[in-house]
């Protein structure tokens, strides 16, 4: 029996990649189903959302500034008239303010350390046992197809130059394996954990809410500029399934950028008012700013062995760091659901006073 028929999961998958064997081997053909027969009660539930974003692309430019100002879709200022002007600034201001709303449903023996992961935007913790997840690895890989979600094989500077080595597939679970990560993960973390995770969020959310997708990248892509994902909190997770140094594309981050309106929404101005259509909203710093960021903020590379998760808030500055190295760098990658700055009010509105009820009753 040859080493791959031996081995299962991410493993593997190094294997199939030291062996030269183009991965994925397989363009996996789903059953094909009627349009009828594809549509479920959930997919109804689509419709609103649907709607809200069509709206949201058929608007002109200063009329999303005004009507989505608050919404998480709406990810920098489209219009130079609100590029201008201290709009950015002050929306990613009132999102701070309702983001640390979070922090006042906290009990007090964690309310310091849990400040600590807002103000800085990241949380780190270790996860020992991670080989239960291998068979589930092993099946999402030759059951789905994968997508490329949002790693493109070219810097998002309109050159639009191919990246030679990129290679980056982002494969989903069902909602059955992702409970059972969920469980299998669970048993390793701390009782703080949902705390730095709605913190990071913006919002009261626990560990259940967390999706994953199991990440494959090699070489350089989009992700390796330096950039914030939209102006308002986002929790994403990244899951380390091999031990990963400098050269294996660690997550990087520069800590406390997310709370600085000032800077982000300065950045961002000069971004759409340079034409800068092609970072989709998700602003990046090159150069000379990207300098300057790097002089102001503590550069966070976060190298580690596996089972090392870090948790950040996506707002804040980030990137894929560099990968020179002959295996993939594969990890979990992970988030909870983004939530525009009203929705995110009123859940943490009930947070708080679920919290203050409970803490008078005890
Ligand atoms: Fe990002």
């Amino acid at each position: 029996m040859n080493e791959l028929d031996s081995t299962i999961g991410v493993k593997k998958i190094e294997l199939l990649f030291a062996e030269n064997i183009d991965f994925p081997s397989i363009n996996i053909s789903q059953e094909k189903k009627s349009l009828i027969e594809k549509i479920r009660i959930k997919h109804l539930l689509w419709i609103p959302r649907l709607l809200f974003t069509r709206t949201y692309r058929a608007l002109p430019k200063i009329l999303k500034d005004i009507f989505f100002s608050l919404s998480i879709i709406h990810k920098s200022p489209a219009s130079k008239m609100f590029a201008r002007t201290r709009y950015d600034e002050f929306r990613i201001l009132i999102d701070a303010k309702v983001s640390s709303m979070s922090l006042k449903a906290v009990p007090d023996h964690y309310v310091d350390v849990v400040k600590d992961t807002f103000n800085a935007g990241f949380y780190k913790t270790n996860l020992s046992d991670l080989s239960e997840l291998d068979e589930i690895i092993e099946d999402v890989v030759n059951t789905t197809n994968p997508s490329h979600a949002g790693a493109r094989p070219y810097f998002k500077d309109g050159k639009n130059e191919k990246i030679e080595g990129s290679y980056s597939a982002y494969y989903s679970f069902s909602k059955e394996y992702n409970q059972k990560m969920n469980k299998i993960l669970h048993s390793d973390l701390t009782n703080d954990f949902n705390y730095h995770l709605s913190a990071l969020a913006g919002y009261k959310c626990t560990f259940d809410d967390i999706i994953y997708s199991l990440s494959v990248v090699y070489g350089a892509n989009s992700n390796d500029e330096m950039h914030q994902d939209t102006f308002s909190s986002v929790a994403k997770g990244f899951l380390y399934l091999q031990d990963i140094g400098s050269n294996n594309a660690p997550f990087e981050y520069l800590e406390g950028s997310y709370a600085d309106a000032k800077f982000r929404s300065k950045e961002t101005n000069k971004a759409v008012l340079e034409n800068d259509s092609h970072s989709s909203g998700s602003t990046r710093l090159r150069g000379q700013k990207l300098q300057k960021a790097l002089k102001k903020y503590k550069l966070q590379s976060f190298t580690g062995s596996k089972g090392l998760f870090v948790l950040a808030n996506t707002a804040g500055y980030h990137r894929k760091g560099i990968h020179n190295s002959s295996k993939p760098r594969i990890i979990l990658a992970c988030g909870v659901k983004r939530k525009g700055v009203i929705s995110k009010f009123l859940i943490n509105l009930v947070a708080m006073v679920k919290f203050k009820f409970i803490q008078e009753r005890n």
